[in-house]
């Protein structure tokens, strides 16, 4: 590895329907800006449209507030990292735009990022120049989000191996669906969370999956819940508002026994006992105190990211920038986002 002395990422995430920009130097993160939209709220789940049209209202302040708590002056800048997907197209066409822009007016490289690789390396995003118990390679990671659910060897920091992933919705989307049915704001996954503390997880048994490797599914829970609802709504009409924790509970608990069985298995399977979890819903309380519970059990040495590091963030676009700069992966001017990528593109 070439020695660099200071390498300072500015990163940009603009996937979905979070506006962030990030400084990182040398690994360790000095800002981390995030704008979350709330135009979705109303509509239940995101609006491409609306989301992209936010994208460019946000994303100069937000840049610029980054740089400005980082406490770095603009010039100092090594590198532009932006997300390239995958995620709405209009969105990341913004963030793509603007690293462009950036990197022509600065004169700097601008390296493209794959959202997935993020929400890996963000296990690597350093507190400050003494923060070094970081997972070793390789290790498991689970990736759990709104769009993913998988299980991936990590070789090293840009080398990744998918070895199980869900064969049609992800986790969040199953706690975001079920929520939506249950009358909950979007996301839901935070607030089933909440809500499953008060509840009794072995009040109801939703239907579990029976697929075979260290694939996943969930939508089949998808239509257990939704049937049960169904048919209990039948016999009772105010049932959603008088079982609410119970149902939040029960199915918290069954979408966990789905994700921890295949993990458990994988990491039998490959005999590695390093693991990660990352995305969205590895922000899940219930999840966390059984990955907890598991590696008591199985000897594992298990890294949980900081909450903030759980959902989008530009702090993981950058560190995956910075590790993209140590081995000079840079961008060309005439590349163009993807709506749909898998993570070792
Ligand atoms: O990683 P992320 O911010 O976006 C994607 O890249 O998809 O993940 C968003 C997902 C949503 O489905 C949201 O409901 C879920 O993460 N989520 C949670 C929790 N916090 C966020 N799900 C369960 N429990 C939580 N505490």
């Amino acid at each position: 590895m070439p020695y660099h002395k200071r390498v300072i990422i500015l990163g940009i995430e603009s996937s979905c329907d979070d506006t962030s920009a990030s400084i990182i130097e040398n690994g360790v993160i000095r800002s981390n800006i995030i704008s979350s939209q709330k135009v979705h709220e109303m509509y239940g789940g995101v609006v491409p449209e609306l989301a992209s049209r936010a994208h460019q209202q946000n994303i100069v302040p937000v840049v610029d507030l980054a740089i400005k708590q980082s406490g770095i002056s603009k010039e100092a800048i090594s590198a532009i990292a932006f997300t390239r997907g995958p995620g709405l197209l209009g969105s990341l066409l913004v963030g793509t735009s603007f690293a462009k822009g950036f990197s022509l007016a600065m004169n700097i490289p601008m390296i493209d990022v794959n959202h997935l690789q993020g929400h890996v390396l963000a296990h690597f995003i350093k507190k400050d120049e003494i923060d070094l118990d970081k997972p070793k390679f390789p290790h498991l990671c689970l990736l759990v989000s709104g769009g993913n659910s998988q299980i991936i060897v990590v070789r090293d920091y840009l080398e990744m191996e998918v070895i199980g992933q869900t064969i049609d919705d992800a986790a969040g989307e199953a706690f975001d669906k079920c929520g939506k049915v249950m009358g909950l704001p979007y996301p839901a996954g935070p607030v089933i969370d909440r809500l499953a503390k008060e509840g009794n997880p072995d009040s109801i048994t939703f239907s579990k999956p029976r697929i075979p490797g260290l694939n996943y599914s969930f939508s089949g829970l998808k239509t257990s819940f939704l049937y049960h609802l169904r048919d209990e709504l039948k016999i009772n009409p105010d049932y959603i508002v008088e079982k609410q924790a119970d149902l939040c509970a029960s199915l918290q608990k069954t979408i966990i026994e789905i994700l921890i069985g295949k993990l458990v298995r994988a990491a039998k399977e490959t005999g590695i006992k390093e693991i990660t979890v990352a995305g969205g819903v590895s922000a899940n309380s219930g999840l966390r105190d059984e990955l907890v519970h598991q590696a008591v059990k199985n000897s594992w040495k298990l890294y949980l990211p900081e909450l903030r590091f759980t959902t989008d963030n530009a702090a993981m676009i950058g560190i995956t920038g910075y590790y993209k700069y140590l081995k000079g992966d840079f961008a060309s001017h005439e590349m163009v986002p993807f709506a749909r990528m898998v993570i070792n593109e």
